[in-house]
């Protein structure tokens, strides 16, 4: 009997392997899926073996997760509460895929991940487990054993011999892919407190840091989806690597919320989304350009539902893949180049051109303009206004 394991060769995942093997009659395959971590790889199937595992997989779809997940994300504008730009929230889905399809190949019995029971992540690898393969066990460490800390979870490693580099200095929960660094944890759960950013950030500078000139970039898009970035074509994730150089330089994309996690629970959190904020904002511009008001105003209504969604762990639901069908419908004419200007943290507008912008000079300028005729707009206004006035009439008749 087989169980798969979701593996980051951090000190949790470590510790699972040999719990996994000391309490359950289970050949432990391990799992590291590649999101764009940026960790060493290399020596991460030594440790795999050392503590147990029979195997190590590791899965490269920092590309995949771009184009399918990421930028899809991207196109439906979706934010969470305002602020959160959803790295680790739309990660999860793909990773669990991933996991699922080996645990098929391999005919495991179950599939096992390091997420505590306190959080989101459990329930996004376990909703993408439910919708793509229901028969699979699921394993959750963090809500059978008694492990509770990082020094417990060192004791262990101690008692029962497993080598690992790790040591006791307390350090901040972090979730990295391509897309962002999360941080959660230590001094960060005092809301009332401002982050220590200098010791914090991994993928950018603060403002305070950034050049004092500022950096232009351009960027273009066919139907919703980058293509070039300063003129040189490139793919999504060549862009946006590019991007979150550029970016993180720049000191953009750091946020600092209060959240609301699935559980109930709220909770602190610093994000780094350097790149992703820049083509968030760019991606928006061109579609001030190109979309109608109604359009726009839908979307916008949307994207609130999307995030959420995502944020969920409900990637692979009827819903979501319905408004990602609605989404890509309206990005039929998304499609043109946006000038910015990045300095100290913001990002400005400088620009946009599309083939498909509705904005038309000759409707819209003061100065010129057969196209428009301004005498109509004085019997559209009375239409527009004539439940106001009705209503003022009726308030008056009785005094009101
Ligand atoms: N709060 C964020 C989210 O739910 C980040 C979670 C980070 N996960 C982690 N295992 N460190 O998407
Ligand atoms: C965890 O609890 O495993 C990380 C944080 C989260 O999932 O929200």
């Amino acid at each position: 009997k087989k169980v798969v394991l979701a593996y980051s060769g951090g000190l949790d995942t470590t510790v699972i392997i040999h719990w996994l093997k000391a309490n359950y009659d289970y050949e432990v395959i391990a799992v590291c899926v590649d999101v764009g971590q940026g960790k060493e790889l290399d020596g991460l199937e030594e440790r795999a073996l050392n503590s147990g595992a029979s195997k190590l997989y590791i899965e490269h779809v920092v590309e995949d997760f771009v184009d399918d997940y990421v930028v899809p994300t991207i196109k439906s504008g979706a934010v969470y509460e305002g602020k959160y730009l959803l790295g680790t929230s739309m990660a999860r889905p793909i990773i669990s895929k991933r996991l699922v399809d080996i645990a098929l190949e391999e005919g495991a019995e179950a599939i096992c991940h390091g997420a505590t029971g306190k959080g989101n992540d459990q329930v996004r690898f376990e909703l993408t487990i439910k919708a793509l393969a229901p028969h699979l066990k699921i394993i959750a460490p963090w809500r059978i054993w008694d492990i509770t800390s990082r020094e417990d979870a060192l004791d262990y490693c101690e008692k029962h011999h497993i080598p690992v580099p790790m040591k006791k200095n307390n350090s901040y929960s972090r979730d990295r892919n391509i897309w962002h660094v999360s941080h959660e944890g230590l001094d960060l759960e005092l809301p009332e407190q401002e982050p220590q950013f200098d010791s914090l950030l991994q993928m950018s500078v603060t403002p305070e840091k950034a050049p004092d000139e500022a950096t232009y970039i351009d960027l273009a898009f066919d139907k919703g989806v980058p293509t070039a970035l300063n003129g040189e074509t490139m793919s999504c994730t060549e862009i946006l690597t590019a991007l979150n150089d550029i970016g993180g330089k720049n000191g953009i994309g750091i946020i600092d919320i209060v959240e609301n996690r699935v559980v109930g629970m709220k909770s602190r959190g610093v994000y780094e989304t350097p790149g992703g904020t820049i083509l968030y904002y760019a991606h928006r511009e061109l579609e001030y350009l190109c979309l109608d008001k109604q359009t726009l105003a839908y979307k916008e209504m949307m994207s609130v539902k999307f995030a959420e969604l995502v944020y969920s762990g409900e990637w692979f639901t009827p819903l979501r893949e319905g408004l990602t069908a609605f989404v890509d419908s309206t990005q039929e004419t998304v499609t043109g180049t946006v000038k910015l200007k990045l300095y100290k943290g913001n990002i400005q507008s400088a620009g946009a051109t599309s083939p498909y912008s509705l904005y038309n000079e000759s409707i819209a300028s003061f100065t010129t303009g057969e196209l428009y005729n301004h005498k109509d707009a004085e019997g559209f206004i009375n239409l527009f206004g004539l439940p106001l006035k009705v209503r003022a009439m009726m308030l008056k008749s009785h005094g009101l």
